[in-house]
């Protein structure tokens, strides 16, 4: 963040962008109930939980910006713990993802589950980024 007029051009995309989740996450919620069937609320909630998760990571980002984030070394070991232990399970959840895919022919579960495909992808990404990211943080240790 450069300027002061950056950084309240910065927070005002992100309370817009979270008031836009929290639409989503009203209009996901009023709809559900009407609908017993599980499928249904699966399309749903396949967008509504996302929200959910965007809503609460752009809270995070925001509450960040009032104080300077630095990590310690303890941060630094759960930062650690969590990618060594998930790296390889993302991996392989995408490869069970790949095979559930393409064994259903059903088209609703088939493009659930592909989308469920992507996440995993992503996920396997961002845990290669993070990995990647070490680096930055462990300037900032203690
Ligand atoms: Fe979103
Ligand atoms: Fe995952």
């Amino acid at each position: 963040m450069t300027s002061s007029a950056n950084r309240q051009k910065f927070e005002e995309l992100l309370k817009r962008w979270i008031v836009m989740e929290e639409g989503t996450i009203n209009t996901a919620n009023s709809l559900i109930n009407g609908s017993k069937n599980p499928m249904v609320k699966a399309m749903i909630d396949l967008l509504r939980l996302d929200s959910e998760k965007h809503k609460h990571i752009l809270e995070a980002i925001r509450l960040s910006l009032d104080s300077t984030v630095t990590f310690s070394t303890d941060d630094m070991k759960v930062v650690d713990s969590f990618i060594e232990k998930h790296i390889e399970i993302e991996k392989n959840a995408i490869a069970t993802a790949e095979q559930a895919v393409n064994m259903t022919t059903l088209p609703i579960p088939k493009l659930l589950l592909s989308h469920l495909l992507e996440d995993e992808k992503s996920h396997d990404a961002y845990m290669s980024e993070l990995n990647g990211l070490k680096v930055y943080m462990a300037k900032d240790t203690d």
